[in-house]
């Protein structure tokens, strides 16, 4: 298991422990993480499961392709840490990661 921490704005934590191969997004649903919308259920239309994460996980992370980043220019806040959590598989390489919840995903 992996374990990872959606954080809010405000600071308050939620850990979880996920499975690997299963997406961030599905991780943070199950486990019932505030704030994680995800409408459209992970087919990258939505930007609803958006999140922050810190540059020095950045190179831990699936290349960011060109239609994650048009759907990211087109959340409520654009932000350069921005990430689809739907297109993150986890694995053990984000053992300890921390994904920052943003504070609008609509
Ligand atoms: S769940 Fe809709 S874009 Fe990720």
């Amino acid at each position: 298991m992996v374990h990872l921490v959606f954080q809010t704005r405000n600071g308050q934590q939620f850990p979880l422990e996920a499975a690997a191969k299963q997406s961030l997004m599905n991780a943070a649903v199950a486990a019932g993480i505030p704030g994680i919308d995800a409408d459209c259920g992970g087919s990258m239309v939505c930007g609803t499961c958006h999140v922050h994460i810190a540059p020095q996980w950045r190179d831990r992370l699936p290349p960011i392709s060109d239609m994650e980043q048009a759907l990211l220019e087109c959340v409520p806040q654009p932000h350069p840490d921005a990430r689809l959590s739907c297109q993150i598989p986890v694995s053990e390489q984000l053992q300890g990661l921390v994904a920052l919840i943003p504070s609008a995903q609509r």
